[in-house]
């Protein structure tokens, strides 16, 4: 089945693996930009203007099947009190306008899928799925409230999902980019004591399992997107090193990191064990379970 898809935030990153391979899969994308004449998408993709606050779209040719929200301003970086609130703001006043635009519809689309982060949980070195609490810090309080704008959805015949999104993966993007290049150059390093653990997708997981959870209305509620394998900071950097052919023997105390970057520096100081336990129930396959074949492809890839 072919859709109408209407994803809002899709001009960044993640929106642009997507609608590459949503498009390739034949489905019709209709695109929400705050600036239009920057977006460069493929061709056949609509691009809409809105301001982030009021969705008014222009009449349709083909209904709107499902609807995409990833809208939110990077989180990489200073978390200065007006930063933080910039960061909260891109993620709750988007979702908050798509939903009531949804909730007005006479014919609504059959399916939401919300993006939201794995660091809704406490920052865990324990292992942690969906049904784990939800932690205190900046980024698990803002998940939490960032989840919370889709609540009126639920009362409605909406299928509604919510992901709970891992750092991405790709040779060309943040995270992995400025790593990559580092290791490149041989100033590749463990942070702190390489313990802490990190949580991933490579990015052609991401958007399989997106275009899985499109097609399939088994899916439904909160998933974790991450790979299976979540690994610690060391052997994440030492998958990196092999793939590259380079060594790896440099170490940045994770106190230097917590100096220079203030809170933000928790992101890689912090252990993060997320488990996708619901997609593995759901049978869900990962091309790239393990973080030794995401980087032997990713770093072939560059
Ligand atoms: N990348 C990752 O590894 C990762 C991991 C976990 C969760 N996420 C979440 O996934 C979403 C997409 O990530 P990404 O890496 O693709 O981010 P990105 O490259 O920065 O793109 C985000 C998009 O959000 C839109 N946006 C930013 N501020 C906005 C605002 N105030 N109002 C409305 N739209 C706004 C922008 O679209 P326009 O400028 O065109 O309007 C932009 O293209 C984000 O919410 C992010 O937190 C990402």
């Amino acid at each position: 089945m072919h859709m109408h898809i209407l994803i809002a935030g899709g001009s960044g990153f993640l929106g642009s693996y997507l609608i590459k391979s949503l498009v390739q899969a034949q489905h019709s994308i209709t695109l929400l930009s705050r600036h239009p004449e920057r977006v460069d998408a493929p061709t056949g993709v609509k691009v809409v203007y809105w301001d982030g606050d009021n969705v008014q779209l222009p009449p349709q040719d083909k209904p709107i099947d499902a609807v995409i929200n990833l809208c939110g301003l990077s989180i990489a970086r200073y978390w200065s009190k007006s930063a933080k609130q910039a960061i909260r703001d891109s993620r709750i006043k988007p979702s908050q306008a798509l939903v009531k635009w949804l909730c007005q519809l006479e014919k609504k689309p059959e399916l939401m899928l919300q993006i939201s982060g794995i660091d809704y949980y406490d920052m865990p070195s324990e292992q942690c799925s969906e049904t784990d609490k939800n932690g205190d810090h900046f980024l698990a309080q803002l998940s939490k409230d960032w989840e919370a704008t889709v609540q009126p959805l639920k009362s409605t015949s909406m299928r509604v999902i919510i992901a709970r999104l891992a750092p991405v993966l790709a040779a060309s993007h943040p995270p992995l980019q400025p790593l990559l290049l580092a290791t490149k150059c041989c100033a590749g390093a463990i942070i702190g004591d390489g313990k802490q653990y990190f949580s991933w997708i490579h990015h052609s997981d991401f958007t399989n399992i997106i275009g899985n959870m499109l097609m399939h209305s088994s899916y439904q509620g909160i998933y974790n997107l991450c790979a299976p394998n979540p690994v610690p900071y060391s052997t994440l950097m030492q998958a990196l090193a092999k793939a590259c052919n380079r060594p790896l023997w440099l170490r940045v105390p994770a106190w230097s990191l917590t100096n220079t970057l203030g809170e933000m520096a928790t992101l890689v100081v912090d252990s993060r064990k997320v488990f996708p336990k619901r997609l593995l129930d759901a049978k869900t396959s990962f091309q790239f379970p393990t973080i030794e074949a995401a980087m032997d492809n990713l770093c072939q890839s560059k």
